[in-house]
């Protein structure tokens, strides 16, 4: 039995708000660490030197909390992980702290909170690699002044299920696409001298059963979807460390599965940091063999595998000798590669004001203008009165719950207890919870000639009434995600659709914000004037919403995930587990459950590949998203050089505001086999008028064929189309390549 439901009730005694509170005094910042190399060389020498208690000191990760009646772990600091330094050798103490979207609240147990960055969906929104890289820098400069050196961060799992609870946490559903935005993350982060991770190696495409399900898939269609977004990410980011997941691939838990952890990771990728195991998913000792290095937040396991028992296991048997060693010298690697050593994480302070302008950006980057059909938006100076409907839109923005969320310092404006019950000690982290970035208050300061209304929008008889004496009707619809869960279908819960369908009848001038997590339904679109997704949209979410919807701000977000129409059109339309597993965070599962699923129905082709296989229409694509200007493109080329495949366009703002356009490239037809596979893409500021030629790097993995000998280009023609989305026609280039096979 895997060990979601052994987590929580194990930890049931140790609440994090009881975990200790430490202040130390800041530190300068410096240079990064050590080049891959040394930092090898300098494991080595280290490990050399200590002793078998010293190298499972550091393979033991720590619940930094009070258990029951003992107190937590001398030195720790309230977070998600604590792994104790050795001061004998210069070796910092571990700090951990989740995650992708900014320094956690854990329940308010620090006593502050952090800049809250957008969702994942909104990072992935942006297409923008130097901002997430940005965002990546602003955050984990906050890691380290709140004490922390290791960030559980770069969330990359691809969204196979778009009811996945925790697709708010990803970037995506594309592997190119989350690789490169998921390295520019870590790459930010890193840049503090504070150790990123990327997770949750390598598929782990659902909440519903995550510790015991079991995902079943052909190695080569993994090669080409998933597990290339991690090589992508590993690359061009180099984070410190991998967290593998809570399920089983092929039969092998993530955490103890020697293929992933040691075949691909260490062999065929050359990776040199240290693989941490997520929180309560490991069962045992051997785990050390198939490749883990670390088990993190003990005593979430029922054993502390990986200490005491570790040491007796390499004082007896030469191969776990081996793996001690090596296990030992991986976490080293990560700590002197990113210079941990050198600056050690002390509490200094935050520029919140500066950070919550990094976050604004990324919402407004974020925000995706999914129709607009009369050009309704943007909203002019001139609109008299506008009733602001539903969405807690008067107190704040949607957060979503696990171990991901972030608070601003206050905490939240509106918590609603409980998705289920069997709440016991973590019920907080899965709150339904509102940030205090209010959209009404942005909405009214936008429009100083306007009277502004609000309604809960609990009576769409009333909202409805409320709207047909305005002029224009915007409805915030919100769906909750957290981990733990997944949401049972793509409906907006609590009536929301049935709200808006009567407004829309109200006022022909309706407009949807939508504040959710992932895809959902929209059967009334045809209803209503524009829609909006917002995802959400973090610290100034609310401002930036307003940005948008009064034209301060051009949209420039795309999708980073298809929205089906129906569930009928997706690989699985029954999420797999929905009638057996209990949905239940406290206790994911009985004793003993399987649940084994089968993901070679679509094998690599998720999404928008997916429809583009299928030949089904979704409801968007990923890459839709419209503008409040026009962009052309001239004179598309491809080509194939020393330095791989790249593409030249011009792209052009034809309109009369200035906009940025999402240039897509979609490799359309691999040697006579039709697909769509996102090659390459850039974003593009351009004032009204102006044109700019770029080149875009195209990755040729997208082209090939995993094989086990490596990435088998077939000789022939490939045609590569510009289009405005996943599944779009567009401008045509084509290039004729040779056999090959592709350097490792
Ligand atoms: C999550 C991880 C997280 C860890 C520590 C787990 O429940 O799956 O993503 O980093 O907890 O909080």
């Amino acid at each position: 039995m895997k060990s979601q439901a052994r987590k929580f009730r194990l930890s049931g005694a140790a609440p994090l708000a009881l975990m200790l509170c430490v202040s130390a005094i800041g530190a300068p910042l410096a240079a990064k660490g050590a080049s891959s190399t040394d930092a090898a060389a300098r494991a080595a020498a280290t490990e050399a030197r200590m002793t078998d208690d010293e190298r499972i000191t550091l393979t033991l990760g720590l619940l930094p909390s009070a258990r029951g009646d003992q107190p937590p772990p001398e030195g720790a600091r309230p977070g998600a992980g604590f792994i104790p330094g050795i001061p004998r050798l210069g070796i910092p103490a571990l700090y951990e702290t989740d995650a992708s979207l900014g320094v956690t609240w854990i329940m308010g147990a620090r006593g502050n909170g952090g800049t809250q960055l957008p969702s994942g969906t909104a990072q992935g929104a942006t297409w923008n690699v130097g901002l997430i890289e940005q965002g990546g820098r602003m955050i984990g400069s906050e890691a380290r002044a709140k004490g922390y050196n290791v960030m559980l961060a770069g969330g990359i799992n691809l969204m196979r299920d778009p009811r996945n609870g925790r697709t708010f946490e990803y970037l995506g559903e594309d592997p190119l696409h989350s690789g490169l935005l998921g390295a520019a993350a870590v790459r930010g982060i890193q840049s503090n001298h504070v150790i990123s991770t990327i997770k949750h190696y390598a598929i782990n495409p659902q909440e519903t059963g995550r510790a015991f399900m079991n995902t079943v898939i052909d190695p080569k269609a993994l090669h080409e979807s998933d597990l290339l977004a991690f090589e992508i990410a590993i690359e061009k980011g180099d984070p410190g460390s991998i967290m593998c997941a809570y399920n089983a691939t092929n039969g092998g838990q993530s955490c103890g599965n020697k293929w992933l952890l040691t075949d691909v990771l260490r062999g065929q990728w050359g990776y040199r940091g240290f693989v941490m195991s997520d929180w309560g998913a490991v069962d045992g000792l051997e785990y050390a063999l198939a490749g883990l290095d670390q088990q993190s937040g003990f005593p979430i396991d029922p054993e502390p595998f990986f200490g005491e028992p570790l040491k007796a296991a390499a004082q007896s048997d030469p191969a776990y000798r081996k793996r001690l060693s090596e296990m030992t010298r991986a976490i080293l690697h990560a700590i002197y590669a990113n210079g941990l050593d050198a600056h050690p994480a002390t509490i200094g302070t935050v520029d919140s004001a500066a950070n919550s302008q990094v976050a604004l950006k990324v919402a407004q980057e974020g925000m995706v203008l999914l129709t607009n059909p009369a050009g309704l938006l943007p909203l002019g100076p001139d609109v008299r009165s506008v009733v602001v409907i539903g969405g807690h839109a008067d107190v704040g923005t949607p957060v979503g719950g696990g171990s991901s969320r972030v608070l601003g310092d206050e905490g939240p404006s509106v918590s609603v207890p409980g998705v289920q019950d069997g709440n016991g000690p973590f019920a907080g982290m899965i709150n339904q919870d509102y940030n205090r970035s209010a959209p009404l208050a942005a909405i009214r300061a936008a429009a100083p000639n306007a009277t502004v209304k609000y309604r809960d929008g609990a009576y769409p008889a009333e909202a409805a009434l409320a709207a047909s004496q305005a002029e224009v009707a915007i409805i915030f619809a919100t769906q909750y995600q957290t981990e733990g869960f997944d949401v049972p279908d793509l409906s907006l819960p609590n009536g929301q659709d049935a709200l808006i369908a009567a407004v829309a009848r109200a006022n022909p001038n309706t407009i949807v914000v939508l504040e959710t997590g992932g895809p959902v339904a929209m059967p009334w679109k045809d209803e209503v004037k524009a829609v909006l997704e917002a995802w959400y949209p973090g610290a100034r979410g609310g401002e930036a919403i307003a940005d948008v919807l009064f034209g301060k701000v051009n949209p420039s977000g795309r999708l980073p995930v298809t929205f089906p129409a129906t569930l009928e059109q997706l690989p699985r339309p029954e999420l797999p587990g929905l009638a057996e597993v209990e949905p239940n965070f406290v206790g994911t599962g009985a004793l003993g459950q399987k649940l084994d699923v089968d993901y070679n129905v679509e094998g690599a082709d998720i999404g928008y590949r997916w429809f583009a296989r299928e030949g089904k229409a979704p409801l968007f694509p990923m890459g839709h998203g419209l503008s409040y200007t026009s962009f052309a493109a001239e004179g598309f080329s491809v080509s194939s050089g020393k330095d791989g495949l790249s593409a030249r366009v011009t792209i052009r703002n034809t309109g009369t505001r200035a906009g940025a356009e999402v240039a897509q490239i979609y490799l359309a037809d691999a040697s006579g086999k039709k697909l769509r596979r996102l090659a390459g893409f850039t974003k593009l500021d351009l004032a009204p008028g102006e044109a700019r030629e770029v080149t875009i790097p195209l990755e040729q993995r997208v082209l090939a064929d995993w094989t086990p000998k490596g990435w088998e280009v077939a000789r022939g023609t490939y045609r590569f189309v510009l289009a405005k989305d996943a599944l779009a026609d567009g401008q045509v280039a084509e290039v004729n390549l040779p056999a090959r096979r592709l350097a490792r």
